[in-house]
């Protein structure tokens, strides 16, 4: 056995009486029990999880609990996003009320960033708040939605339009689950770890020029060393600014035009979110340049590391282009960040320097999507 595997990394997030550990490793699963036993003091759990998942790495976190005498029952929904619906919801809450969970029990989330945000928005509010455990399937989730404590569902309106900030008590993000991972679910994953670079650590953006093959290729030492750092990244910012008042708000790098797209392509399979925010921040870093923000040469870096882990940078790339340049505008507008209908951007003074643009002038924006290919 490793080293690494018998002593994962140890990644704190600050946040008081709500302080938890990310744990970070080969073969966290298989030990899940005897890692998590000390936040279940009732030795019961239910773990939720999708189909796909449950398929491939259930058992091996039944027998973990098993082994560590705490007894697990599991909840299976159907993958994909539409089960973070009002209707998964409630389909989920009542399946937990079934299994009479009640306050001291605590819930654990196995799967990929649906089934943690749906699973964490139940735990925010059946019988109103129960703890909860996160169990990263996907690299995407063991990256961002995993950590930090933002949980919800979508809406015929838009996505995570209702959800709460509930903080898990302990995350295990477990390197090993991510070789069964479709090898497009990692790119796009990928695109968040290359967002931390991007957004506030140039010398993590350069590492990545150079390791980031490996970490698209699935290398295990390779991908604990940009979990390690990307969770390090957002464990700060979110010790700083829990619920978004400032800095975490750099995070969304890219989202704006990646949300615009994804909202073009129906929020499903055809582009995947992290497609979406790959696309999204090399718009970020060339509108940047267009506007005399940043220099040419960083964007053009950027927009060479987006595309060399395979995630699309231009919209002639995305599905359904070409894109009518006013209903972009119009679902930038309706991005989260927009504030009484004016557009929030994320932009870059360089790679590693980045802030909040509020109130976004919408000719400018609409004439550089013209010059992308918009009509
Ligand atoms: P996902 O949960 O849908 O997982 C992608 C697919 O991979 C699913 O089909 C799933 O069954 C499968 N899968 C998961 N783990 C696997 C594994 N180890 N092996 C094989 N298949 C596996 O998608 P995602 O990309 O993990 O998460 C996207 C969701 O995360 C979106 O709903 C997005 O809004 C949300 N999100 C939340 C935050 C946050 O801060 N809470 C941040 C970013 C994204
Ligand atoms: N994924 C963005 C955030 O957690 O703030």
């Amino acid at each position: 056995m490793s080293d690494t595997s018998t002593n994962p990394r140890r990644v704190p997030v600050g946040l008081g009486d709500r302080a938890y550990e990310v744990l970070i490793g080969p073969g966290l699963l298989a030990r899940a029990g005897a890692l998590l036993a000390d936040v279940m003091p009732r030795r019961r759990t239910v773990v939720v999880t999708d189909a796909t998942v449950a398929g491939l790495h259930g058992d091996t976190v039944l027998a973990a609990f098993a082994q560590a005498g705490v007894a697990a029952r599991m909840i299976v929904l159907p993958p994909g996003e539409q089960t973070k619906s009002f209707e998964g919801l409630a389909d989920l809450c009542d399946r937990l009320l079934a299994e009479t969970l009640d306050r001291g029990d605590v819930i654990t989330a196995l799967g990929g960033g649906v089934i943690g945000d749906l699973t964490g928005f139940a735990a925010a509010i059946y019988k109103r708040g129960i703890d909860f455990v996160q169990l990263p399937t996907t690299l995407l989730a063991q990256v961002d939605s995993a950590v930090g404590g933002k949980t919800a569902i979508d809406t015929p309106r838009g996505k995570n339009l209702i959800g709460a900030f509930h903080q898990p008590r302990r995350v295990l993000a477990d390197i090993d689950v991510l070789a069964t991972l479709p090898v497009r679910e990692l790119r796009a994953g990928y695109a968040e770890v290359l967002k931390y670079g991007l957004l506030g650590d140039r010398a993590f953006f350069e590492g990545l020029e150079s390791r980031g093959p490996d970490v698209v290729a699935g290398d295990p030492a390779a991908l604990t060393w940009a979990v390690e750092h990307a969770v390090r990244m957002k464990a700060e910012i979110v010790a700083e600014d829990e619920r978004e008042a400032g800095r975490r708000a750099l995070l969304n790098l890219g989202h704006t035009f990646g949300h615009a797209l994804e909202a073009e392509t129906g929020f499903g399979g055809d582009l995947l979110h992290g497609e979406g925010v790959g696309a999204g921040m090399a718009l970020a870093f060339r509108y940047s340049a267009d506007r005399g923000h940043c220099s040419g040469q960083d964007a053009d870096r950027a927009v060479r590391a987006i595309a060399a882990a395979g995630l699309p940078t231009t919209l002639a790339e995305i599905p359904g282009a070409p894109f009518r340049v006013e209903t972009l505008i119009s679902h930038m507008r309706q991005d989260k960040k927009a504030e009484g209908g004016d557009i929030t951007l994320i932009l870059a003074r360089a790679i590693g320097e980045t802030w909040v643009e509020k109130a976004v002038a919408p000719g400018p924006l609409a004439d550089f999507l013209a010059r992308e290919g918009a009509i």
